[in-house]
């Protein structure tokens, strides 16, 4: 389905006389920081100007995520702080308004909301943004229709160099904990003539470093049903003048191929960072996620990788607590760590999704002691992440000058190949380009290194 203009040229007449800015807050993955990006362009090609903060804006848009209950919580304290915000346009979109219970919460407690629109009902936005404007109407209601692949729709990145590119939309895989495949739908992939004309596109304007999203980018294509595959569209990408570094996020190891394994061998432009997530190293756990590997099957992928891709490293994501799981499980999980050495891990205590299948699995386990294991985690992580910076000194990588240091305003940042940050002193005109930079420092959560 094409994205259409007609409701943007009626409001953009009423958006630039009243000079109307806009503020988004997105919470949770890079999906969702995507969706972001084509609400901006969207409200700006309506005339909205990007407000500095959401103190002086008009409009506020709030990108929700459901994934764990802190992330819903953190909708429900904005919201809250929002109720005396006068003359504010307040507009809820993302997973959480998939799910009813939620959608019936702010209908009940947060009358002021103006509109929620859920993941599949992007294309409804300048009309449901004109409706508002111009003939002060709400919408908060639930829309079912899944399996929409939206083309066209304007997008604006925040960064100058870096972008991201959604390729497949949706998830079939039902992880027990995982509460995604009932609000993002089915899975859906974008034809490959347009994922290619829209990298394409972002090469000509100058973006140097492309992040192609999915929940499940390695099945690709399958339900085109045309022989398409994830290997092909890589090997596609590949090809694009402009475009230097190409990464991708999340692949699920059981559908991790070797055709997959012998593209990202053979190229030079794919990340070194693959991300390849564990959930848990007992194989009894991973049997009651339903993810269909095992530890052994999962550390036979990774050493695989390892022998056919030089110089790869590897981050994951890793829950702890799942129901059942004993300490004799964690001490697997902590020997996959071990084992794999992971460059980066995003951890996280298991959290209970109303209407997914581990729901219902009784949990024993005290929350001190998950959260006990979570310390034990980010402790054998932190371990790990000293010996491998430590590996890393010395050596030279091509680093992508990404802007200013946050943190320390005489140096410049960027990441490695394998998506460790660097900061080095340069020059404000290096920004945008690429630049030869040996490690020379070890500061644990960053590197420090010299522009060669
Ligand atoms: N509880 C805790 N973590 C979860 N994740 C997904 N669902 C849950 C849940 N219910 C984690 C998984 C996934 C990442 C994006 O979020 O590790 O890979
Ligand atoms: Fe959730 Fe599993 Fe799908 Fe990832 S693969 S989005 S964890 S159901």
């Amino acid at each position: 389905m094409r994205f259409k203009n007609n409701y943007i040229d009626k409001t953009k007449e009423f958006v630039l006389n009243n000079k109307l800015s806009y503020y988004i807050d997105t919470m949770g993955c890079s999906m969702n920081e995507n969706d972001s990006s084509k609400y901006a362009g969207i409200l700006e090609t309506m005339g909205f100007i990007k407000s500095i903060d959401e103190e002086s804006s008009n409009l506020i848009l709030l990108n929700t995520c459901s994934i764990r209950e802190n992330a819903e919580n953190t909708l429900f304290g904005r919201l809250g702080a929002l109720k005396n915000k006068k003359n504010t346009y307040i507009i809820v979109v993302g997973c959480m308004t998939e799910q009813k219970h939620i959608l019936e919460k702010i209908k009940k407690s947060y009358s002021y909301v103006n509109i929620v629109l859920g993941t599949h009902s992007m294309q409804t936005f300048p009309e449901k943004i004109y409706n508002m404007l111009i003939n002060k109407e709400k919408y908060i209601e639930y829309f079912d229709k899944e399996d929409i692949v939206l083309e066209n729709v304007p997008i604006k990145f925040e960064d100058k160099n870096k972008a991201s590119v959604s390729i497949i939309y949706g998830c079939n895989n039902f992880c027990t904990y995982c509460i995604v495949p009932y609000v993002r739908g089915r899975e859906r992939s974008r034809l490959k003539e347009d994922i290619i004309s829209d990298v394409k596109d972002l090469a000509n304007k100058g973006y140097k470093e492309i992040n192609l999203l999915g929940q499940n980018v390695n099945t690709y294509g399958k339900d085109l049903n045309n022989g398409t595959k994830f290997s092909d569209l890589l090997k596609e990408i590949e090809k694009i003048d402009g475009i230097d570094i190409i990464k991708f996020m999340s692949p699920h190891p059981k559908d991790f191929t070797d055709e997959l394994i012998e593209v990202i061998a053979n190229s030079k432009k794919i990340s070194k960072q693959i991300h390849l997530p564990l959930q848990s190293g007992s194989s009894k756990i991973l049997n009651l996620m339903n993810r269909k590997y095992t530890k052994e099957s999962y550390l036979e992928l990774v050493n695989k990788i390892k022998i056919k891709c030089k110089d790869v490293v590897f981050s994951t994501d890793i829950i702890v607590g799942f129901p059942y799981e004993t300490e004799e499980d964690f001490l697997e999980t902590l020997d996959v760590v071990n084992n794999v050495k992971f460059d980066q891990i995003f951890m996280y205590i298991y959290s209970k999704r109303i209407g997914t299948k581990a729901a219902s699995m009784e949990d024993f386990t005290k929350t001190e002691e998950k959260v006990n294991r979570l310390q034990r985690l980010k402790e054998l992580f932190k371990n790990i992440t000293f010996e491998n910076n430590e590996n890393m000194l010395e050596k030279e990588y091509l680093i992508l000058v990404e802007g200013k240091s946050k943190n320390n305003e005489s140096y410049y940042t960027g990441r490695t190949n394998t998506n460790k940050i660097v900061i080095f002193e340069a020059k404000n005109e290096d920004i945008g380009k690429i630049k030869k930079v040996k490690i020379i420092k070890n500061n644990l959560w960053y590197l420090t290194g010299k522009i060669i």
